[in-house]
């Protein structure tokens, strides 16, 4: 069991839904007041609600992070109200899958600017945030996507191994403020941003490769994140936990 995040104050972005949303869940359970914010006012709602049924606090932050104004405000609004900032969590994605021939500037500036760029606006304004004596912890969300292709995966692996890239070079820039900023790079797990791109074909080849053999869960994505958030972690640095049972570093099925 990670650490209380009792009087810690964690922003997440994208908590509408799936991965965001079991890791806004699992900071609330930990002690932690959660910023939740999601493009979607019914989706930030929705978590704010799960999270109070069980007895949490959060803050509701609805707003496009894709821009570096937009995840500022949400980011500075959050330390104002909540007094201070703790932890951030880069979560937010939009993803499409097309083959070589199909992608489009639209498709990939809209994924650029949600998964890569807003990685980016999210470390800015989250160390602008933090207390420079206090310091604090940056967790951003991969995939072993950035290292394994799954297929017509080249704007949405080159994002997220950029994002690994990110993680090496913020650590790199603000570890003499005392944040930590570290990845994790999960396997397929089913969220509704990815029932579309699912079937039970490609889960079974899936499986097949995994020496756990099965997908992961929403919650245990979540409790990595955690605690890696956590002073568990408190010297991880730079680094990458791949979240996949061992998929993306054997070589069965
Ligand atoms: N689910 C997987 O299999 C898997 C595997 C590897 C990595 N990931 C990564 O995990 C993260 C979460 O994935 P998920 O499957 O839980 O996604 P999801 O689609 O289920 O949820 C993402 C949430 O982000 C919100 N969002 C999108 N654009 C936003 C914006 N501009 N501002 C604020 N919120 C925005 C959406 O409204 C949605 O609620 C992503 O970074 C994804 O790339 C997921």
């Amino acid at each position: 069991m990670t650490s209380s995040l009792s009087g810690r104050v964690a922003f997440i972005s994208g908590a509408g839904h799936g991965i965001g949303k079991a890791t806004a869940l699992a900071m609330a359970r930990l002690g932690a007041i959660v910023g939740v914010n999601d493009l979607k006012v019914e989706f930030v709602q929705e978590t704010i609600a799960a999270i109070e049924a069980a007895g949490g606090r959060a803050i509701a932050l609805a707003q496009d992070v894709s821009t570096r104004d937009g995840m500022r405000e949400a980011v500075l609004r959050l330390a104002r109200d909540a007094g201070r900032l703790d932890i951030h969590v880069n979560n937010a994605a939009w993803v499409r899958y097309q083959p070589v021939a199909e992608i489009t500037p639209e498709v990939m500036d809209r994924m650029v600017e949600i998964g890569f760029k807003s990685v980016i606006w999210g470390i800015q304004a989250a160390a602008e945030a933090m207390d420079p004596e206090r310091g604090g912890a940056i967790v951003n969300v991969a995939s072993i996507a950035a290292v394994r292709s799954p297929g017509r995966s080249m704007v949405y692996s080159g994002i997220k191994a950029g994002v690994l890239g990110i993680t090496r070079a913020a650590a790199a820039d603000l570890g003499a403020r005392r944040i930590r900023v570290n990845a994790v790079a999960p396997g397929a797990v089913p969220t509704e941003g990815t029932a579309k791109h699912r079937n039970a074909d490609l889960d079974a080849r899936r499986i097949a490769r995994t020496p756990l053999g099965r997908l992961g869960t929403v919650e245990e994505i979540a409790d990595a994140i955690c605690f890696l958030a956590s002073d568990d972690a408190r010297f991880v640095n730079a680094d990458v936990l791949h979240l996949d049972g061992g998929a993306s570093q054997t070589n069965i099925g």
